[in-house]
């Protein structure tokens, strides 16, 4: 652990990156929410960037139609990794925030039902692939490059947001704490349209049927890709390196079965498996 503690601190049993402080974090119990603020919350590497730029396409019309150009973090911004210091009582109506946080160090008032979450989830072992690989492209990241070691430290809730197992069973079963959304990767793999309604119902958005097709199209994988912004291809040297990868990666279901074995495969259920049946909620993705 000792490496880790430069790029990782934990607080209150939860780890974040060195790039926020403990004083910020507890500051946010008190962070005031308007009804209008939407919380994309997730575990990393379950599809967060995507959901943030669905988002971006549902809400602002300047994003859909090309007139627009605001990189996806001004615009939705991280509540805890508040980098540059802003205001975020200053954004525009409704603000929208990106947040790994667990259920339980959320602002006060969002516990309260003000303000609406949306909570998407990704089956664990694509999500520990991604994270792997994304290790090495985010300097933030402590590097590992032996994937036996990384699944060990994930399994044991010794990286970045701690337990997967931990935090979604948390915001499963507070669920009924907050104004909460669920929605899987997998569910906007399948059909994206569907989770694009689904996520407009929820916001009570009424899309035309023109601007539904426009926000599924700019959302796909090949899209994003191609898009700088929603790729974050203008991120700085001193925070990704480049030549290692890609925010936007593979974007598939099954990536798991490429790299682990059938002994890390059989550890991995071992650990987990039993523990994910016991969930509150049922996902559509099956950990096999
Ligand atoms: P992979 O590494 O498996 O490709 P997060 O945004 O939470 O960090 O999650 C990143 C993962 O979401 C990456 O997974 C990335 O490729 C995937 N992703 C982002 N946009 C996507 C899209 N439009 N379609 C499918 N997957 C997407």
């Amino acid at each position: 652990m000792e490496q880790q503690k430069k790029y990782l601190f934990e607080y209150k049993g939860f780890y974040f990156s060195v790039e926020t402080s403990p004083e910020y974090v507890a500051s946010l119990e008190d962070f005031e929410i308007n009804d209008s603020d939407i919380f994309i919350a997730t575990y990393p590497k379950s599809g967060t960037v995507w959901t943030q730029n669905i988002l971006s396409l549902i809400i602002h019309e300047g994003h859909r139609n090309g007139t627009e150009n605001m990189e996806t973090m001004e615009r939705i911004p991280w509540l805890e990794y508040n980098t540059k210091d802003r205001d975020y009582a200053d954004l525009p109506l409704p603000r929208v925030f990106a947040t790994h946080l667990p259920y339980y160090l959320l602002p006060r008032d969002l516990r309260r039902k003000r303000g609406r979450v949306i909570y998407v989830t990704r089956n664990p072992k694509d999500v520990m692939v991604s994270f792997y690989h994304f290790s090495k492209y985010i300097c933030s990241l402590e590097e590992i490059p032996d994937f036996n070691l990384f699944m060990e430290r994930f399994l044991a809730g010794k990286v970045l947001a701690s337990s997967w197992l931990d935090h979604v069973e948390g915001w499963c079963s507070h669920a009924e704490d907050f104004n909460i959304l669920f929605v899987t990767y997998e569910e906007m793999k399948k059909d994206l349209r569907s989770a694009v309604l689904k996520i407009c119902n929820f916001l009570g958005r009424k899309l035309s049927e023109e601007e539904v097709d426009s926000v599924v199209k700019q959302a796909t994988f090949e899209n994003m890709r191609k898009d700088p912004r929603a790729n974050y291809e203008n991120l700085p040297d001193d925070i990704v390196e480049k030549n290692k990868g890609s925010f936007l990666r593979k974007g598939t279901v099954g990536d798991w079965k490429n790299i682990m074995t059938v002994a890390q495969n059989e550890r991995f259920d071992k650990v987990l498996n039993e523990k994910i049946k016991t969930l509150p909620i049922k996902f559509i993705w099956d950990i096999n």
